[in-house]
């Protein structure tokens, strides 16, 4: 009798056992199935791929090289190509790299590549935001909004930055005469959220001078998204709008409608005191009623919402890179400075800088346009074909997505001999007229090319104008040049440190 009980325990843990296997395998199956149904696309479209692995794609290629160093070997490996692709884990990315092809998805043929590819869908309040809108209301949006960019707001807004340059200037004066050694890439993201708060809604931050102010720590908090759910969205990208849904955002929700409030709470103040329409912020525009300023449509408040917070993204990260590559490689090229210096003074004198007087600094705009092409904080660029098209020979279907590799293009010494070395002569309007256009584009081509680039262009030149009258920059003890970049971001790894001496 124990016996048999025995043996048919034993009988059903095999068969347990037997099934737990089999719904293992089932599971293995299913997802070997899903990650790799998508792998034959390139094939069918006769377009050559890097090897991968056989079911994340490229994904350990990326991990492996970094987000620059994977561009670039695979574009010096189809160096006779025209496109090439490779599998983001599950997803086919057409990789162009014929400077014809990408004028023509950025202009041309504008109307297939509308809209970017969104890996993780936003709740509000940033969903409406311009980077993810797609089709019909990117459009609109972008209508709406491109007034606020217009030169004449941009002269406006000049007061903002120039404050803001100012308390820069304070705070390096506190290190100069301390002897303290300075890191760019820290101190210049200070300035830039200070610039882009009082420009976007009027605040003033002071973040240089407190660094632990409340908007400046949420904004913290939202700049570092969580690694882990990045990491598994790439992987599996259905799951995306699923971690929405269930309130698991990319982004801090506390973080992004204390945001949010920020913006009403600055705009109950201004309707409060009557003094809308008066401080000429992009606020100030959207909010305003006077068709008369430009504004085609107006927006909803939650749009209004999401285009102040991507000013914050768009024009921190971005103009706090460029400002410290461009300080610190002037510092490490001392004749650059020099003439840079001379060119403040030639052209400025004691004035102030201003959106007016750095038009005239040529120089310095070579300087700023050779740092972003060694080091482009947008690195890659994409579009998702929203229409089938033939271009070139190469057929696109709907749906795919399309990566400009810029960091490789702008390292590419067909166009640029020597990339590794600093060198703003290439952007003389002779050396410019011997290139193709298409070879250099830090803030993108065509209709939705980047909104903020004439105020980031007239922002850095303020900053780093004001910085030149008064300082010169020299390499310290822990200065690392030749610098490396990080693997996952446009910044170096060691830091970029300086010495400020004050100008005599
Ligand atoms: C040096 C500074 C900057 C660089 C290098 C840069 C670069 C870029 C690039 C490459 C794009 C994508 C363009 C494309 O897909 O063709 C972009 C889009 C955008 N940028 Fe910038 N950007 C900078 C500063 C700014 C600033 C200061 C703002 C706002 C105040 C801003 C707001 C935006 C927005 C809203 C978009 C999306 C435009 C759309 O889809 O219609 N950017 N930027």
């Amino acid at each position: 009798m124990y016996q048999s009980w025995t043996y048919a325990l034993n009988e059903m843990d095999v068969t347990s056992g037997l099934i737990a296997l089999l719904v293992i395998l089932l599971l293995l199956f299913a997802f070997v199935h899903y990650m790799t149904s998508s792998h034959g696309t390139f094939q069918k479209l006769g377009i050559d791929i890097p090897p991968k692995s056989p079911v994340l794609g490229h994904f350990g290629h990326a991990l492996k090289y970094g987000v620059f160093d994977v561009q670039t070997v695979f574009y010096k490996k189809f160096k006779d190509k025209k496109v090439y692709g490779w599998y983001d884990t599950r997803t086919p990315v057409l990789v162009v790299r014929d400077l014809d092809m990408i004028k023509d998805i950025l202009v041309k043929h504008f109307n297939s590549f509308v809209d970017r590819r969104v890996v993780m869908e936003h709740d509000v309040p940033f969903r409406d935001n311009l980077l993810t809108l797609r089709g019909d209301r990117w459009k609109q949006v972008r209508a709406s909004v491109s007034p606020t960019f217009s030169s004449g707001r941009i002269k406006k807004m000049s007061p903002h930055i120039e404050r803001n340059a100012k308390i820069l200037l304070e705070n390096l004066k506190e290190k100069q005469e301390s002897g303290q050694e300075v890191e760019l890439k820290e101190i210049c993201e200070f300035f830039t959220l200070d610039t882009i708060a009082s420009i976007a809604f009027g605040i003033d931050l002071n973040t240089l001078k407190n660094p632990e102010n409340k908007f400046a720590q949420e904004i913290k908090k939202i700049t570092n998204p969580n690694p882990l759910l990045l990491a598994i969205v790439f992987l599996f990208p259905f799951l995306g709008p699923w971690f929405t849904r269930i309130g698991l955002p990319f982004f801090p929700k506390k973080s992004m409608n204390y945001l949010a409030s920020a913006v009403d709470s600055v705009m109950a103040e201004r309707k409060r005191e009557g003094t809308e329409g008066t401080v000429n912020d992009f606020l100030d525009l959207v909010t305003s009623e006077a068709k008369e300023q430009g504004v085609k449509e107006r927006l909803s408040l939650s749009e209004i919402h999401a285009q102040s917070i991507i000013f914050i993204f768009g024009g921190l990260e971005t103009v706090s890179t460029v400002m410290s590559f461009t300080l610190f490689l002037l510092a490490v090229h001392p004749e650059c400075l020099e003439r840079a210096q001379k060119e403040v003074d030639e052209k400025i004198g004691k004035d102030f800088p201003c959106s007016k007087n750095v038009q005239n600094l040529h120089y310095l705009d070579m300087c700023i346009n050779e740092a972003i092409r060694m080091v482009p904080p947008a690195f890659f660029l994409d579009r998702q074909c929203v229409e089938s098209i033939d271009i070139n020979g190469v057929h696109i279907p709907k749906g795919m997505v399309v990566l400009l590799p810029v960091y490789a293009i702008h390292n590419d010494p067909t166009f640029w001999p020597e990339p590794e070395k600093f060198d703003p002569e290439r952007f003389t309007p002779e050396n410019k007229e011997t290139r193709h256009p298409y070879a250099f584009f830090p803030f993108g081509h065509g209709p939705r090319n980047c909104i903020g680039m004439r105020l980031a262009l007239v922002e850095l030149k303020i900053a780093i104008a004001a910085v030149l009258q008064r300082y010169t920059l020299v390499p310290c003890s822990k200065t690392v040049y030749p610098f490396h970049l990080s693997k996952i971001r446009a910044r170096t790894t060691d830091g970029a440190w300086v010495k400020i001496n004050p100008r005599k």
